[in-house]
């Protein structure tokens, strides 16, 4: 069995210091194999706020994946937007776009979805992107590996949108890097950037896409970015081959505690949700 740790859209700059601090105790306390970071480390990509989320994450263990979200590219400042996008993500952060771990048990490939350009298409932005190079990182470090071994994709952009909800904010490229994770028996895709958390299997959005694999999504961690009723929150996940826990850990106004469980058990292929 192992136990992720899976935080995401922490916002350094518009970050709550109890709620930063009490989130710091809670991971630590749970004592996770892997610590994930499904990006916006910062609000708008200033150094001092880098530097505190570096700060924030070096509290962690290791080994950790990280990747960075759209507010990790500088807005205003044309100049660093366009040419050097991720050149404070990759000082403060991790110099690795392309992270990968591996052990006996699970692999995890970080990709960044996070893209200078942006634009307005029919209504809804569209900001986040998987390239086709991308396509071939998933098949160079999963294709070969055996079935038993979990696999699993970290973007900052989400592949399913939120329950009840139009689709926004799903990756662009979504079906063709499913498409390809099919092919290489990818188990499980973690995101972030709507600050909501919720999981599912991406067949429920991406007709065409056969194999089961489960989406989790991550609200924000620390920031005061909430959506709605949506908590302070990061999500404790534990593996079994096939067998899933998702616990989202949110903030209780004095602590961290366990907001809701979700189980998936997979049979003959479909994970299975069953609470
Ligand atoms: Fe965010
Ligand atoms: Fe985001």
């Amino acid at each position: 069995m192992k136990t992720l740790a899976h935080i995401s859209d922490i916002h350094f700059g518009r970050d709550q210091p109890d709620v930063t601090e009490a989130c710091i105790r809670d991971v630590v306390a749970a004592k996770p194999d892997i610590v994930i970071n499904s990006g916006d480390f910062t609000q708008r990509a200033r150094r001092a706020q880098y530097a505190k989320a570096r700060e924030f994450m070096a509290k962690f263990p290791t080994p950790q994946i990280c990747v960075p979200g759209n507010h990790d590219i500088p807005l205003y400042d044309v100049i660093r937007r366009f040419f050097f996008p991720l050149t404070r993500y990759r000082k403060y952060i991790t110099a690795d776009l392309r992270p990968f771990y591996k052990d006996d048990h699970v692999a995890i490939l970080g990709m960044n979805t996070a893209r200078s350009w942006t634009w307005k298409w029919n209504g809804f932005w569209k900001d986040g992107r998987i390239s086709p190079e991308q396509l071939l990182d998933v098949k160079l470090r999963f294709c070969e590996l055996p079935p038993d071994v979990f696999k699993i994709v970290v973007t900052h952009h989400p592949f399913i949108p939120p329950p009840k909800e139009r689709p926004h904010g799903i990756v662009h490229g979504a079906f063709e890097a499913l498409d390809m994770m099919e092919d290489c028996g990818v188990d499980m895709v973690l995101a972030g950037h709507l600050h909501m958390g919720y999981s599912g299997d991406v067949r429920t959005h991406h007709e065409g896409i056969k194999r089961s694999i489960i989406s989790v999504q991550a609200g924000t961690a620390i920031s005061n970015r909430r959506r709605g009723n949506e908590p302070n929150a990061y999500n404790l996940i534990t593996l079994n081959p096939n067998q899933v826990t998702i616990t989202v850990r949110a903030w209780n106004g004095s602590a961290f505690d366990t907001h809701i469980v979700t189980h998936y058990a997979r049979i003959e292929g479909i994970w299975q949700r069953e609470g």
